[in-house]
């Protein structure tokens, strides 16, 4: 598959910010990465306290898409990161290839500064310039839904297992009509996993 760098991206935010930089990770900001996402995540009651493994996993993995594992950088202080990764969404034992979004993490601090949004937006641009059909995400739909994602159940894309699916599992079309086209089963890759098997 053609990986592609997104461009440096100027944002028009800087009210907080005066330059936000979205860009590609560099591999000597993992510290920093796993910093951030344990101080984002670490007031949510719904956190695992383990997003920062989840993120080095699949950073190891073969689902890693280093072009879109974006950091953003404010004022050149990195403030927040996105992951977007390969899985598969299985139907009657035909894949599908998709991407995943998530984590997302922006540090407290620089939160609600239009922060998440711009690593998400500049994620899904650079995702709709791959041959993939469709993006996944879990999470809250009010949030979710100014990208574009829609509730993933009434479109025939399930979770694998026990779990609110219908109010958390979100669908985006990443090419014009593609959902038509796949439905079935989500199958989160091994790196999605602790060594008890429970999701990360
Ligand atoms: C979610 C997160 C990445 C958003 O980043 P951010 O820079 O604060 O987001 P933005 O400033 O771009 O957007 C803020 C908006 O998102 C909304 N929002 C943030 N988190 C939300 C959530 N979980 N559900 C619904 N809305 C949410 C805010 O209410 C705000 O809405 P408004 O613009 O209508 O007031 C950040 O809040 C974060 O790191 N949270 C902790 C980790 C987490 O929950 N990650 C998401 C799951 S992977």
């Amino acid at each position: 598959m053609a990986k592609q760098t997104p461009k440096k991206h100027q944002s028009p935010f800087r009210m907080s910010c005066r330059e936000l930089v979205v860009r590609p990770e560099d591999k000597k900001e993992v510290p920093v990465i796993r910093e951030v996402i344990r101080e984002a995540f670490a007031p949510m009651p719904f956190s695992t306290g383990q997003e920062w493994q989840l993120v080095e996993k699949i950073r190891q993995s073969s689902g890693y898409l280093p072009s879109l594992a974006l950091v953003a950088l404010c004022d050149g202080v990195l403030v927040g990161q996105s992951m977007i990764s390969l899985l598969e969404i299985e139907d009657k034992k035909k894949p599908h290839n998709a991407l995943v979004l998530g984590p997302v993490s922006v540090l407290p601090d620089f939160q609600r500064r239009g922060i998440g949004q711009e690593l998400i937006r500049i994620g899904i641009a650079a995702a709709k310039r791959m041959p993939l059909p469709v993006m996944v995400v879990v999470g809250d739909l009010a949030y979710y839904s100014r990208f574009g994602f829609e509730p993933a159940v009434p479109r025939s894309i399930h979770m694998p297992f026990g779990f609110d699916e219908e109010d958390y599992l979100q669908v985006l079309e990443l090419k014009k009509g593609a959902l038509k086209g796949v439905q079935g089963v989500i199958k989160f890759p091994p790196s999605f996993f602790d060594e008890k098997g429970d999701l990360l």
